[in-house]
């Protein structure tokens, strides 16, 4: 049998394909399955959650695993969790909708009644790109008895049973049904397969043994056996959860010939209690550890168990579940993580292992067992057999801290234990012990600060001594790996703070002080409560037949949920097909002196390399006026290649491809390439090197109205700023993927792809293959997200791959694994911007300039396009009548950025929004007073001189203020700051207005086409693609009004390229606007077509008009095509009308800020959205929470890294975060705007993709003003710089308290940084 590490190639190659793949690491949840266990010493059952991608075959021998498409089908009977998850609108590109689902079962087949708080936990480590989490977490919450309700009713009746809304129940709905759900019945769950039982009870053990291609995996069955197989092999791993080595085989190619498993040797799962402490298996999971945990807490005195508390606190945030249900204890202890969680709570606990070798001893878990990085201080021979975890004593306090970029799933920052021991009635502290991670390669003691301590009473005076000495030993150079080295430092010190006001409080709650303790800091809240979504019922005249204005369930819901949605990936392999692995440039800016693809050629399974020179057609794809190259030019000489054009410009270009019989072959193929360079001068990174060397991409912008230079002479007041925004990684879940088929004569292709834009992949092979688009056909079943990252970027891809599909004349596959894709298809543009603004006493703005430059990276792509955007948009809702914006897109040597939701809108509005914020704090007036004075109003005008009305908006601002109850909370909230020195909470309110469609008027056209079968049923095919954005079942509603049939016989199967030629983009939340009015008009056509059959049989059904209409030899297909409108911009005159109306909304966030970690939580978000009549309120509103999600990302978490050669650090979930549940707002309010007609879009609807992602950046300003509070306390006062995304350090820093002060600051310059500031 062979050795499997990866999950995919398990499931797939039994066609089990409902198990996603997101990154392979263990960081996103996609592959969740639950795993189940048989101990016949018990006769009992254990079932877990746990990601297949870390899970190896062989651990699994004896286990059960159920995969999502083990507990319901639509063919058989859909699980009640996979129903609640559909009916709530929980997905919408359905990617990571299997994973959500199989946390829960998990959860559920363990616990039937959760609380809301073990839903939170189970999925703490699912990622969804799309749906913001609300829906899913309110899907879920039915299974619990609590808090099933928002109670908004206030007489126990459900405000979200589709009854409407109890203030006005006529004119609103409910986005989800929650009535008639199935029951959750246990007893009807899968049974444990009775035959592995039996295999359990009566298989006489014996050691297992699987041999792999490279790697032979040996799974002993006694401590003996495993103790002379580790002396003889020291070198091979002990694989337990497999979270460490997994990982590094994967992604560090690391190779282990040998693999040994101890998992049936019983002794490493022994508990046995003393009178001591507990001894605790090493091999037990950390999961089971935190249960052990919580059930020996209740048995003992509080005093007791303090070390029990503390780790298992520390346990709650480690990874997540599925981690934890596989990691063991050993492992964490073994792996000696520099961050790890646990190692610096055990080693203040005195903690100690057993081991075994060739004898037994005990080694303590102290400063001298952690070595290094990876390396503690036992022999390779040895073996953790298990780890004795103390009871305290009376007068000792143990507690655990971490911070870490995202609050849950990710390691931590800084993580510490602390544990002071005092005699009885005293405060002078007898014992002390501080342990921190995160502060050099492994966990460190701070032995001197403690020496500091002992002897000395806890107190201010005491503890403001060891904070000094603290700073010192804990001293990070400014480079030090990691980075956020002033961060971390401070973190050594409010940490030791948090601990210092626990202690205090627990000696004044034991009577041993008087004192007052300052503060009690207490977590921050983290339940999230239902939230409302409030629309428009439809009118009552409406016929309930038309389901056009209705919360129509995605029409894809449930196959997203029981898995059997088809993404490219899903495809089944034909013959003879082929992977294809990318090699790309390791090097910024250089020349490729050699490219040696001798031993690639050689390693098994490796078909061919494929070349620039194997290109037939044009070996560049046009973008923006300029040629961007495919791959490096290069010429092959037998084995060798010889460059030709050879330089490189970013790291990650592709330079070459190297196709394989597998994935596995083609990722070693791609490793064996070698390539040598000669570095080039002077690469260019950052905004600042570009504007210094004047690195620009043509065109550059300006546009002005009034006359900024003259106003400025006039006003009372001029203020200038700047702000920087980061880069954003579109993460959509699925990867870019596809498979090119030749179909084996006269050059034809047929393209499967994840693509935004069909079309453009069929002309980008067809040029690249030098052959007519008529022989390539694209098909595009569905996307699992895109966000604007699969156009550009993929045309690309579809080119290379098209190129080995047409050498090597086999179906080629190309799949990106999370790191190729994060590191190749770039990202959305950082922007810095400065603004000069210019006002008057009253809080008019009457002058305003400002200057944009965006990273564009190593090409052009769409940047300057985004540029565009920007300045378009740069006014947002106001009125500045004096407004000059100058933008350009900088070239660098980073990888090329391209579009992303939202085209530079984001980034562009975050500055005006910034410069009124600085404009309200140098007047001393609230910001929302200020926004409210410069806001358009009547009949209005914008800078490039469209005229337009912004009542919608005025009526958007005024209903999000009253709704959030905006006045009372603002004055909650300055209240509660009072009260409060170390938590802050703030508060903002953000407007948008959006212009949708492309400003390029041919990209506004659309085409369908409808073809009614002679049974009736109906096949619709249009231009757009679906993403997740739930464009089909608009479709779908559209063409159920319009033929007046049920949306049950409309089918809608892909887009192809055969089907709809010369299609547009589903992009610039244009897609249901231009494709609507397409199928609308062929339904138009057809319904016509069919008036004589009504006529002639009017009690007849729509069956029997179809068939007469055959007999009658009418045609039943039509095309319906629509043209947009023409829209402009002229940027000579700086006029123009680049949008066909515009999309409002308005954002209220309340955040609460913990100022000693900068860790924050939004407590609330309301919205309230301009979107017209809308044609599915679950579906824009799904759009809406998933886009502010995503803003959230962007303007408070989300971190491109790069290294100061330019190489991308965050290549993957580890480490780069997205919001996860623990970043949704507790309370989640959105609201679309009542009685709004817009006469340029279908059924008077708007677009809403794109827009409300600014709106994430309420939460950004919301953590600004609680910064504010935080700097007034420490007695600053007046604007300051806080750059996007907010993050906890920026946050903390900004806050400026006594401790973040005692860090000395490094001159830029005088050394070289961790990672660049790009
Ligand atoms: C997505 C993700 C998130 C994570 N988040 C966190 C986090 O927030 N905080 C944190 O602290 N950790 C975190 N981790 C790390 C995780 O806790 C460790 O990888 C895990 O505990 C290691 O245990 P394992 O059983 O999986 O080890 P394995 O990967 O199976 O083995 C790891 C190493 O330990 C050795 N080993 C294992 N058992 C023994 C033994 N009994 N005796 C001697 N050597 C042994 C092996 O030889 C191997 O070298 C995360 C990991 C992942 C993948
Ligand atoms: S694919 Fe397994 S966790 Fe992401
Ligand atoms: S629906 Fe969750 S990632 Fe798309």
């Amino acid at each position: 049998m062979r050795a499997e590490f990866a999950a995919s190639l398990t499931f797939s190659s039994v066609r089990l394909t409902g198990t996603k793949s997101g990154c392979g690491g263990g960081g996103c949840g996609a592959c969740t399955v639950m795993v189940s266990r048989y101990q016949p010493a018990t006769k009992t059952f254990t079932h877990y959650s746990a990601n297949a991608c870390l899970l190896p075959l062989c651990q699994l021998h004896g286990a059960a695993v159920t995969t999502v498409e083990g507990i319901g089908s639509s063919k058989t009977r859909i699980h009640p969790v996979q129903e609640r998850i559909a009916k709530a609108h929980g997905s919408q590109c359905g990617f990571c909708t299997p994973g959500m689902v199989m946390s829960t079962y998990a959860l559920l087949r363990n616990k039937p009644q959760p609380t809301m708080e073990d839903i939170t936990q189970a999925l703490a480590g699912n990622l969804c790109r799309c749906t913001g989490y609300r829906p899913i977490v309110d899907g879920c919450r039915t299974f619990c008895q609590e808090a099933n309700c928002c109670q908004a009713n206030g007489d126990g009746n459900c405000c979200r049973n589709g009854d409407g809304n109890p203030d006005t129940p006529e004119e609103n709905s409910s986005a989800s049904n929650f009535k008639d759900f199935l029951p959750l019945d246990p007893t009807q769950e899968l049974i444990f397969p009775p035959e592995l039982i039996l295999m359990a009870e009566t298989a006489n053990p014996e050691t297992l043994t699987f041999y792999g291609e490279r790697t032979t995996w040996v799974s002993p069955t006694s401590l003996e056996e495993l103790v002379q197989l580790k002396a003889k092999h020291p070198k091979a791993p002990l694989v337990m959860g497999n979270t460490n080595i997994g990982p590094d085989i994967k992604f560090k190619g690391v190779l282990h010939p040998l693999i040994i498993s101890p998992s049936r040797v019983k002794e490493l799962f022994e508990v046995s209690e003393t009178a001591q402490g507990v001894w605790v298996g090493a091999g037990c999971s950390l999961s089971e550890l935190r249960s052990l945990l919580e059930k020996l807490v209740p048995q003992f005195p509080e005093e007791k168990t303090e070390l029990f508390r503390a780790l298992n606190q520390q346990l709650g945030n480690l990874g997540n579940q599925q981690i934890r249900n596989v990691a063991t204890l050993g492992g964490n202890i073994v792996s000696a993580y520099p961050n790890s969680d646990l190692n610096p709570v055990l080693a203040v606990g005195n903690c100690k292992v057993s081991v075994i070798s060739s004898g037994r001893r005990e080694v303590p878990l102290n400063q001298d067992f952690f070595m290094g990085f990876g390396k503690t201080i036992l022999n390779p021979e040895e073996i953790v057999v298990s780890v004795f975890i103390p009871f305290t004593r009376k007068g000792e306090f143990v507690r655990a801290f971490r911070q870490a970029p995202r609050k849950e799933a990710s390691f931590a920052t800084v993580s510490t234990g602390m544990r002071v021991f005092f005699s009885e009635g005293s405060r002078v502290v007898q014992d002390v012990s501080l342990y921190y991670g995160g502060m050099g390669p492994t966990t460190v003691s701070a032995t001197k600060t403690c020496a500091a301590i002992i002897a000395k009473p806890w107190d201010d005076e005491t503890l403001s001594k060891a904070y000094d000495i603290l700073l010192d030993e804990l001293a990070l150079p400014p480079s030090a790996p990691g980075g956020k080295v002033e961060f971390r430092r401070s973190l050594t010190l409010s940490l030791l703070f948090k601990f210092h006001l626990e202690v205090l409080q627990k000696l004044r709650e034991t009577n041993v002080i008087k004192d007052e303790v300052p503060e009690k800091i207490s977590p921050l809240p983290r339940e999230i409560q239902p939230g409302l979504q409030e629309f428009q019922a439809v009118s009552k005249d409406q016929s309930a037949q038309d389901p056009v204005g209705r919360p129509i369930m995605h029409r894809s819901a449930v196959g997203h949920a029981t898995g059997e949605a088809v993404y490219c990936d899903d495809i089944p392999k034909t013959d003879g097909e082929l992977f294809l692995g990318l090699v790309t440039s390791s090097r910024a800016h250089a020349k490729i002196t050699a490219v040696d693809v001798s031993q690639a050629l050689q390693l098994p399974g490796v078909v061919d390399v494929i070349t620039a020179q194997d290109i037939p057609g044009k070996k560049f794809r046009p973008m923006t006026g300029q040629k961007e190259e495919l791959m490096a030019e290069t010429e092959v000489f037998g084995f060798f290649c010889f460059v030709v054009s050879p330089q490189v410009s970013c790291i990650g270009q592709i330079i070459c491809a190297v196709v394989a019989d597998t994935r596995a072959h083609a990722k070693r193929g791609v490793a064996a390439v070698k390539i040598s360079y000669e570095d080039l001068p002077d690469p260019i990174f950052t905004i600042e090197d570009a504007i210094e060397k004047s690195s620009y991409y043509e065109p550059r912008r300006m546009i002005e109205r009034g006359n900024v230079t003259e106003a400025f002479e006039k006003v009372d007041q001029i203020y200038e700023g700047e702000m920087r925004i980061g880069g954003q990684e579109h993460f959509y879940m699925e990867p870019q993927s596809m498979v090119v088929v030749p179909v084996g004569e006269e050059m034809e292709f047929d393209v499967y792809i994840s693509t935004q834009w069909p079309s453009l992949m069929q002309e980008a092979v067809a040029e690249t293959l030098g052959i007519s688009s008529n022989r390539v056909t694209c098909h595009v079943k569905r996307l699992g997200g895109a966000f604007g990252g699969k156009v550009t970027k993929t045309s690309h891809l579809a080119s290379i791959t098209s190129v080995a599909a047409l050498k090597t004349n086999r179906a080629v596959r190309c799949v990106l694994e999370r790191g190729d894709d994060m590191l190749i298809t770039g990202a959305r543009h950082p922007v810095t911007a400065r603004y000069k603004v210019g006002f008057m006493k009253d809080g008019r703005i009457v002058a305003a300039d400002m200057e944009y430059y965006s990273n564009a990276g190593n090409t052009i792509d769409e940047s300057t396009l985004v540029v565009e955007k920007i300045l378009m948009h740069m006014d947002n809702v106001y009125n500045i009548p004096n407004l000059r914006g100058r933008g350009a897109a900088c070239r660098t040597n980073l990888p090329s950025n391209t579009a992303f939701r939202g085209f530079g809108v984001p980034q562009g509005l975050m500055v005006v929004e910034n410069m009124i914020n600085d404009v309200a704090v140098v007047l001393g007036r609230p910001a929302d007073e200020i926004r409210e004075i410069n806001m358009y109003r009547g009949p209005s005008v914008t800078h490039y001189k469209l005229e337009f009305s912004p009542d919608n908006f005025l009526r958007c601002w005024d209903e999000c203020k009253l709704k959030c109850d905006y006045s009372a909370r603002r004055k909650a909230v300055d209240q509660f700051n009072k009260q409060s020195r170390w938590k802050k909470r703030g508060m903002s309110i953000i407007p948008i207005k959006y212009g949708v469609a492309f400003a390029e008027s041919f990209l506004n056209q659309a085409a369908a086409l409808v073809h009614i079968y002679k049974d009736g049923s109906v096949l619709v095919t249009h231009g757009g693609t679906e993403m997740g954005q739930g464009i089909h079942t608009k479709m779908q509603q559209v063409a159920s009004r319009e033929l007046r049939i049920p949306t049950s016989k409309i089918y809608i199967s892909e887009t192809g390229t055969n089907t709809v030629p010369n299609t547009c983009p589903s992009a610039a939340s244009f897609g249901t606007d231009a494709n609507g009015m397409a199928v609308k008009n062929a339904c138009e056509i057809l319904y016509q077509r069919l008036e004589p059959m009504r006529k002639k049989d009017p009690n007849g059904s729509w069956e029997s008009w179809v068939s007469a209409a055959f007999y009658e030899k009418i045609s039943l297909s039509a095309t319906g095509y629509f043209r947009g409108e023409d829209l402009y911009m002229d940027w000579e005159k700086m006029e123009g009308r680049p949008g066909a109306y515009f999309t409002f909304g308005v954002c209220c966030c309340e955040v609460e800020l913990d100022c000693l970690t900068g860790d924050y939580r939004t407590l609330r978000t309301d919205i309230v959205v301009d979107i017209g009549r809308s044609v599915n309120p679950s579906v824009d509103i799904g759009q809406i929470e998933g886009a502010f999600m995503q803003g959230l990302g962007l303007f408070t978490l989300e971190e491109l890294k790069f290294s100061p050669s330019g190489l991308l650090y965050t290549r993957g979930p580890s480490q780069y975060k997205i919001p996860a549940i623990c970043d949704v707002p507790l309370r989640f309010n959105v609201y679309l705007l009542k009685d709004s007609d817009n006469p340029h879009a279908i059924y008077s609807s708007k677009g809403i993709g794109e827009p409300v992602v600014f709106l994430g950046s309420a939460a950004f300003f919301a953590i600004k003003d609680a910064v504010a509070a935080a700097r007034s306390d420490s007695g600053l006062v007046g604007p300051f710089t806080l750059s996007s995304p907010a993050t906890p350090e920026r946050a903390c820093l900004a806050c400026n308290s006594q401790f973040t002060q005692k860090i000395p600051t490094s001159k830029p310059g005088s050394f070289k940084p961790w990672a660049l500031d790009i």
